[in-house]
């Protein structure tokens, strides 16, 4: 123990935080470097004019009938509205849920096949408290949202990831590869969380297929995770694909955080389809979120849900910074791919050590994030939370940068 300037004594780290969340915490640490690298700039110049594109916190505010009703919600005076429920949630908004997601996913379901929770985080936590065992292998499909690592870590499992090309399409042979006696997960994000990728649904059912036919030969059930908190950030929304159609043992992780613009009001669901409809899948579910002290969505959000469930941010908005970003960056001779959704672009690295080109690329005033935090190094990821101006000032900022060290 150190004593600081007022004589109190200071425990070490290590004697407030175990080694494994040291161990955690480490992860996803080129985020927090390029972060750290901004706020720096900040403090020595407060006036310096950084662009921001760093972090994914979704900017557009949620829509004007949302706001109303959470004001026409807070003020009725309904008995109990404020109390604990089933953890699973109210029974009347999991039979909502249901008969929507019906339509919208073509599978019969039920209120025992929906479990409101805390966001789409929420949802993966206790979803994989319930499936995983310490040592289990869970498949990441690069690039991968940075925080799946963590999540899996964090139930004693090991991540194993499978790389993809140049359209961040996976890699169906490595997949093939990588599954293994101890798989039992696979987690798919699409519209992708870096790289705004949709897969098409030609490439669920090869994946489904595989997981099928590895089922037949091992007889071991592989888990299909599909994490999707942008399919309602969809520029052309008829192109969702269904994974509770195509794969039997699919769960259907959705939140609003994006689409209602909700992110710290925390609240999503999980949905399945009826090859995993059992009494003891509900109650397992609740018995994780009581062990993960998670105990139940929010009320008001809960209850929220069915009156605003077909209201949405202006997408259009985040593809009209999408398409100006990378129209700017494709003029300026940098390889990036056209997102189909959400607010995230993921462009080639003009240098092949991502970290080392994002580092540079604060000094040129802007924050971005490499690609080896998503498991896909030689890439980085902008998000584009910004108004449009400073979308455009941030494209035409990393092609002037890219240009002046003769990169493009
Ligand atoms: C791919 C992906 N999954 C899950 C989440 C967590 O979403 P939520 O805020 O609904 O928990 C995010 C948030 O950025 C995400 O990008």
């Amino acid at each position: 123990m150190s004593s600081n300037e007022n004589g109190f004594q200071k425990f070490r780290n290590e004697d407030i935080v175990g080694f494994t969340c040291r161990t955690l915490s480490s992860m996803g640490s080129e985020i927090r470097r390029v972060f750290l690298l901004g706020q720096k700039l900040r403090e020595e110049n407060p006036n310096i004019d950084l662009v921001d594109l760093s972090l994914g916190n979704p900017d557009l505010e949620p829509p004007d009938e949302v706001r109303a009703e959470l004001v026409r919600l807070a003020q009725e005076n309904v008995a109990g509205a404020h109390r604990y429920m089933d953890n699973a949630g109210y029974p009347d908004v999991r039979e909502f849920l249901s008969r929507r997601l019906e339509l919208s996913e073509g599978v019969p379901l039920t209120r025992d096949s929906v479990f409101l929770t805390c966001g789409a985080a929420g949802a993966l936590q206790v979803l994989l408290r319930t499936l995983l065992d310490p040592g289990d292998e869970v498949i990441l499909l690069a690039p991968f949202f940075s925080e799946y690592r963590p999540y899996v870590t964090n139930m004693g499992a090991v991540p194993v990831i499978v790389g993809s090309d140049e359209n961040h399409f996976p890699d169906l042979n490595q997949l093939k590869q990588a599954l293994s006696p101890r798989t039992r997960v696979l987690i798919i994000n699409s519209p992708n969380n870096p790289s705004g990728a949709l897969y098409p649904e030609s490439l669920i059912c090869e994946i489904a297929k595989l997981l099928k036919s590895f089922r037949e030969e091992t007889g071991r059930v592989v888990h299909m995770v599909s994490d999707e908190p942008y399919a309602r950030l969809l520029f052309n929304p008829s192109e969702l694909v269904s994974v509770l159609k195509i794969y039997e043992a699919a769960w259907l992780v959705r939140s609003h955080s994006k689409d209602l613009g909700l992110a710290g009001e925390r609240i999503g669901y999980l949905a399945w389809g009826p090859a995993l409809a059992r009494p003891e899948t509900l109650n397992a579910l609740r018995n994780s979120a009581r062990a993960l002290g998670f105990v139940n969505a929010p009320a008001l959000m809960q209850r929220l849900l069915p009156r605003v469930f077909d209201a949405s941010v202006d997408v259009l908005q985040y593809k009209k910074r999408v398409d100006a970003f990378v129209d700017i960056l494709q003029t300026g001779g940098l390889e990036c791919t056209r997102p189909r959704a959400s607010f995230f672009v993921f462009p080639r690295s003009p240098m092949p050590d991502d970290n080392s080109f994002t580092e540079q690329l604060v000094e040129a005033g802007v924050l971005a994030v490499p690609g080896s935090s998503f498991g896909k190094p030689g890439y980085f990821r902008c998000s584009l939370t910004q108004p449009l101006e400073r979308i455009i000032e941030g494209a035409h900022r990393i092609v002037r940068f890219a240009r002046s060290k003769s990169l493009k």
